[in-house]
């Protein structure tokens, strides 16, 4: 039985751009359109018309946490020009989580920017820290009664994202890689670039801005989310896994150590060796996105958390395995709780444990890779629950993560 405290969110996770359909005022919309290699998000799971049915799912399988965001590119579809019917849309959606008695954790901005903010040079201009406050201070009035805010999600990717976008934007479409999928053919991973710390430092900016902004207009405990990476050293790399993790990683958890909580999502490990990150090798046990299979990484990533944040308590934000194997999922999800569960025996202070995703969704580029609790038919948009949403409820309600799950209901 897992020692679970009160209050304990057992959730799920998703991100507007990868479920809700046409977000056409955003820069990932017009990169999809223009870079080869790239699928469309196009319609996506039509969430942004069918949240209801999406939240209800998770309530009736026993969770009560849904982590989901609000696009800026549909909040502020030209520069200081909000909507407020889309505002008055996210509100319907926090109403929604509250009367079905699911705590809602709002993130403010998950990769996609408005196309105009890109157009403007994205998170290269350091005019985005007034802008992103501003989108925030527009946003602040609809979080009444949302307990949990996260401004960015992944600045430490986003660093990265944000050179890739622009070399895009600059015609170098060669240079198009997915963020988040290493090598789906079953290659080796094509080594993504450290994210530039300038990029990074402006990020930290951003959020700090943000945070007051949150601080003074809303009750919500406010923090950010940081992709954790279980990095380690190959034999006599010490140093250089010190420096690769501190551009990576530590920089950005260091910022939340003034912050009410530090969100982590964590997937796999990852090696540093003398050239930095050592490409993964073809593995049959390798996920969907081409990473090693290795649910452990979420203790390691909870205690290097808690260590470099000096004690900012924990959401797991993101948590889960891209893999067409419910069973695997559930396996990989035992494991990775147990992990959890350990490092909080151990003193970490975890509040809540929120799984990626809900729904299998587009994952930035592609359609493959797919990491839900809940199919997604992509043409009639209907919704199948998988045995792991179930199980995850199940764990939830009881505490016993020795649960098996359930048969999987024939099609
Ligand atoms: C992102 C998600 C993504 C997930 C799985 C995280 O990097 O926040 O948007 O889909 O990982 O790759």
């Amino acid at each position: 039985m897992l020692n679970v405290p009160s209050g304990f969110l057992w959730g799920a996770s998703t991100a507007p751009h990868q479920i809700e359909g046409n977000n056409v005022n955003s820069d990932w919309w017009s990169q999809e359109l223009h870079t080869p290699g790239m699928e469309l998000s196009g319609d996506a799971l039509d969430s942004y018309h069918r949240y209801r049915e999406d939240m209800q799912l998770l309530a009736e399988a026993g969770l009560n946490a849904y982590r989901f965001g609000v696009e800026w590119a549909r909040i502020e579809p030209a520069p200081g020009r909000y909507s407020r019917a889309e505002l008055a849309h996210y509100r319907r959606m926090i109403d929604e989580a509250l009367r079905l008695g699911i705590t809602p954790v709002i993130t403010l901005q998950h990769f996609s920017t408005p196309r105009w903010f890109a157009d403007e040079g994205g998170w290269l201009n350091e005019r985005s820290v007034d802008r992103f406050r501003d989108y925030v201070e527009a946003v602040s009035p609809i979080l009444e009664g949302v307990p949990w805010v996260c401004t960015i999600n992944e600045p430490n990717m986003l660093a990265m994202l944000s050179t890739l976008t622009q070399s895009i934007q600059q015609g170098d479409v060669s240079s198009w890689q997915s963020p988040t999928v290493d090598g789906v053919e079953g290659g080796t991973q094509p080594v993504l670039p450290a994210p530039d710390p300038e990029i990074g430092h402006r990020l930290g900016r951003a959020h700090v801005a943000a945070r007051e902004v949150l601080k003074r207009t809303t009750d919500a405990a406010v923090g950010w989310t940081i992709a954790n990476q279980a990095f380690y050293a190959a034999p006599e790399n010490e140093a250089q896994l010190v420096h690769e993790r501190y551009l990576r990683e530590d920089l950005y958890l260091e910022v939340s150590r003034d912050d009410d909580f530090v969100g982590i999502q964590a997937y796999s490990t990852q090696e540093i060796g003398p050239n930095g990150p050592v490409p993964h090798a073809s593995h049959p046990d390798n996920t969907m996105v081409g990473t090693p299979y290795r649910p452990g990484a979420l203790s390691v990533a909870a205690r290097h958390a808690w260590q470099v944040t000096g004690g900012t308590p924990l959401l797991v934000t993101e948590n889960g395995i891209a893999t067409s194997d419910d069973a695997r999922r559930i396996e990989y999800t035992r494991e990775a709780l147990a992990g959890l569960f350990d490092a909080a025996g151990d003193g970490v202070d975890v509040r809540g444990y929120l799984h990626w995703s809900l729904l299998d969704n587009y994952e930035w580029g592609h359609w493959g890779p797919t990491f839900g609790l809940i199919a997604v038919d992509r043409e009639t948009f209907v919704r199948t629950p998988k045995p792991s949403l179930s199980w995850l409820g199940d764990i939830a309600r009881s505490g016993d993560l020795e649960q098996s799950p359930a048969a999987e209901t024939p099609a």
